[in-house]
């Protein structure tokens, strides 16, 4: 059996769990790290992308090409790899998921340049959350499902050549793609006969609805069209889905593999658009239902990623992560192949190209 395909999950994990940082996982695979080119997007100074970045830089990549929509931001991370490392090279990409023209500007410079002979580990990273209000992104896309999910689909779709041209050299499943999605996979599914939120629960299959149970949780009680935390859910359940597809279409035909990851409650800038008093009452919740709960610090943040990312006894089985391992907990459809196809095809209509491998 190839590796990368096995049934049983036999990660190397070493005991690791939600209190482990991001170095000590770096640490047990530095030559996944060595030499190797990384793309994060996302990597702004405050959150998992920089702590992701930071980690990583310990064990001297080749080049970390670090894609935020923010130069000085942006700018502000090469600064701290720099410290960690002064040795790693440092590449900029201006990348603004929430617009198609800005993925594939970014996407064509990758593609065009010398520096950039292919791509080992693609780190989706970037997202926004519970944007208060329906916001629609350029193409007219929600807000939330246009960031998290549409520009990454188009981004790593256009950038795909030079991911498949590393995995041509290196074992099968060593190549990798890693989503970040939540825990937010809970709060619904992707509705597909109503994924710009223009119409009301009541209208919509029950299968599309939110959970009566997050609903609560969130004090949710009327029937609007547009609810920020079921918005964020769908675009959370397309990440898992997308790296669902990705398997299905490019794990045997080049062996690139892709996971996805939860990486925890994670103290970041992610809640900048929440009521402080809600976030509150949402994580004393939160404790209440999971006795062992905690926000994480950003090193710890990021060790799941890594986890995914580097660990070279992944495999398609292990699609969804958390605290380190692979968890079993995530909603059915967020992992089921016809949802993901349907999801696909949706993501190209949306993008006005085909992806086919
Ligand atoms: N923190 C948590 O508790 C938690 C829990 C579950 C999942 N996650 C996931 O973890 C990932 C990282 O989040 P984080 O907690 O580190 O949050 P964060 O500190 O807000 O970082 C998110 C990053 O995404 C970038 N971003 C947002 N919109 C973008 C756009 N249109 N184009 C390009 N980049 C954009 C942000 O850039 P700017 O700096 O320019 O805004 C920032 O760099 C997200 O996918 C999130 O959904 C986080």
């Amino acid at each position: 059996m190839a590796e990368g395909k096995s049934t049983a999950a036999a990660n190397t994990n070493n005991g690791w769990d939600a209190h482990t940082p991001g170095q000590t996982v770096v640490e047990a695979f530095p030559e996944q790290v060595k030499d190797k080119i990384i793309l994060i997007t996302g990597a702004n100074p405050g959150g998992i992308g920089l702590a992701t970045a930071t980690s990583l830089a310990t064990a001297s990549p080749k080049l970390l090409i670090l894609a935020g929509r923010g130069q000085a931001r942006l700018a502000e991370t090469a600064e701290k790899v720099k410290k960690v490392n002064p040795n790693v090279a440092c590449k900029q990409l201006m990348l603004d998921l929430s617009s198609q023209e800005s993925c594939r500007n970014a996407a064509r410079e990758v593609m065009e340049a010398s520096d950039i002979p292919h791509i080992d580990i693609l780190i989706n990273n970037a997202g926004v959350m519970n944007l208060p209000e329906r916001t629609l992104s350029p193409e007219g896309i929600e807000m939330q499902f246009a960031t998290n999910h549409i520009g990454h689909f188009l981004f790593t779709n256009l950038i795909f050549p030079k991911i498949a041209a590393a995995a041509k050299t290196a074992k099968p499943g060593a190549t990798r793609i890693i989503n970040l999605t939540s825990r937010a996979v809970v709060y619904g599914p992707v509705r597909f006969s109503d994924y710009n939120f223009t119409k009301q629960e009541k209208d919509l299959p029950e299968s599309e609805h939110m959970s009566k149970g997050v609903r609560a949780m969130w004090n949710v009680h009327e029937d609007l069209p547009y609810i920020p935390q079921a918005a964020y859910g769908q675009s959370k359940t397309a990440n898992v889905l997308f790296s669902v597809s990705l398997n299905k279409k490019v794990f045997d035909k080049t062996g690139v593999l892709s996971l996805a990851v939860h990486p925890g409650g994670v103290t970041t800038e992610l809640a900048r658009h929440m009521d402080p008093k809600i976030l509150e009452s949402v994580l004393e919740g939160a404790k209440k239902a999971m006795p062992n709960f905690f926000m994480k610090d950003i090193e710890q943040g990021c060790s799941t990623t890594l986890a995914a990312a580097l660990d070279p006894k992944n495999t398609t089985e292990d699609i969804f992560w958390e605290d380190c391992h692979v968890a079993k907990w995530n909603p059915a459809y967020s992992t089921d192949p016809e949802k993901a196809e349907q999801l696909w095809k949706l993501s190209e209509q949306l993008v006005g190209q085909e992806f086919s491998y």
